[in-house]
């Protein structure tokens, strides 16, 4: 089931470069992931060869335009297990997506004193449109705790679920890695009468994502974090929960008609598709899932077990006691995200002497600020591997906190 990283790697020309004078080792790409040739290259071949705007034109390169971009709407629903692309409405991102949901759904349903359910481990894209939204409206916030292991404790999950409205919910941590159970959250929810949104913005990119077996109502992701380039994401709903929003942001191919006493929206998807859309992005979408299903979702997963694995032993096994991981032991139930601090040095201080190194991390607050908050430390530092990584990325990381360490002589 594995696959042969080394041709990976040669897909990705970034990787050849150096910085510092050093082999680029890229491990940010929880932040953004690299980008194959193969996107690289549609997006090439469709500004030289077919460009112009979609839906518009009647002459032959705005059909195909067209016919890409709506083509890349068909691949999507196909990667996710979408029952038909009407149900994959194109965002710039899944913070869009997201907020699609807040100011649409939540705002026609919502009222003072109804609950949206989050949890601890939220990134800011989930969390911020539900306060702005909690503070127009009196909607109330309730927050799913952790456990000590970095997981979500749902021991408690029914007590906070009842009379929400909405459990909103990553299926994967940006920080701690942490993959969730989302089937048993989204039960949980329908449960308790809630619906359930599933910010998939680090799970879609790592592991086989079927919504037939999620039963969501709302699934976000985002084209950057997957191969694909930026500028592109996708929201999924339940058609009947799209047919019944009204439209997000006003203007472009998102009406029917327009008149001085008002106008008519569109069908779904396009009602929410206001304005010239990420037309080139789209198309370097298609590339990247056809890229990633050309290796395999599963095939995916397993080397990023086997990394995760063996990354997390590197680092115990150099540091011990000065290293303390954020993030679940057991690699069956977390990413190849690894957030990591070490005693007495800042983790900006860190980043800044492992670049020095040609390796790549980032460091800071991961947009994560409550999540932050509950693990009691202002920031850390993150590793975050994809399919372009192998042992050697690892073993480059290691030495150089090595030689951070001894920088900053503990
Ligand atoms: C879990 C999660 N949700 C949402 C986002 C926001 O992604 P974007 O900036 O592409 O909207 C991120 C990005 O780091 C993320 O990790």
């Amino acid at each position: 089931m594995s696959f042969d990283v080394a041709r990976v790697q040669a897909d990705f020309p970034i990787l050849k470069r150096q910085v510092h004078g050093k082999r680029l080792v890229y491990l940010d790409s929880a932040s953004s992931s690299q980008k194959p040739v193969a996107v690289l290259d549609a997006m090439d071949r469709l500004y030289r060869e077919s460009y112009a705007n979609v839906h518009r034109g009647v002459y032959a390169i705005s059909e195909e335009a067209t016919a890409a971009y709506e083509g890349a709407r068909a691949r999507v629903a196909r990667f996710l297990g979408a029952a038909s692309p009407s149900e994959v409405v194109f965002t710039r991102n899944v913070t869009e997506a997201i907020n699609l949901v807040a100011y649409s759904w939540a705002r026609s349903h919502l009222a003072a004193g109804d609950v949206i359910v989050l949890t601890e481990l939220e990134h800011h894209a989930n969390v911020v449109p539900w306060h702005i939204l909690a503070a127009e409206r009196g909607v109330e916030l309730r927050w799913v705790p952790l456990t000590d292991d970095f997981r979500l404790d749902t021991s408690n999950l029914g007590r906070l679920l009842d009379g929400a409205k909405l459990f909103a919910f990553s299926a994967a941590s940006n920080v701690l890695g942490t993959i969730n159970d989302v089937p048993a959250l989204v039960d949980a929810a329908h449960a308790a009468g809630a619906l359930a949104l599933v910010d998939a913005a680090q799970f879609a990119p790592h592991r086989r994502l079927d919504l037939a077996t999620w039963d969501a109502d709302f699934v976000g992701i985002t084209g950057h974090k997957m191969l694909g380039p930026t500028a592109i994401g996708a929201l999924w709903a339940r058609a009947e929960l799209l047919d019944a929003m009204p439209p997000f942001l006003g203007g472009g191919e998102m009406i029917r008609d327009v008149r001085q006493d008002g106008f008519t929206p569109n069908e779904v998807p396009w009602k929410f598709e206001a304005g010239t859309m990420p037309i080139a992005e789209a198309v370097g979408l298609t590339a990247a899932v056809d890229y990633l299903e050309a290796i395999g979702m599963d095939a995916v997963a397993e080397h990023e077990v086997d990394l995760t694995a063996y990354a997390l032993r590197a680092l115990e096994d150099r540091f011990g006691d000065r290293i303390t991981i954020y993030g679940p032991r057991s690699v069956e139930q977390r990413g190849a995200t690894i957030s990591f601090n070490f005693e007495g040095i800042h983790a900006h201080d860190i980043s800044q002497v492992v670049d020095e190194h040609g390796v790549c991390v980032r460091a800071g607050h991961h947009c994560a600020k409550p999540l932050m908050r509950v693990i009691g430390v202002a920031a850390t530092t993150r590793a975050s591997m994809y399919v372009y990584n192998d042992e050697a990325d690892v073993d480059a990381l290691v030495e150089a906190l090595a030689a951070a360490e001894r920088f900053f002589a503990i």
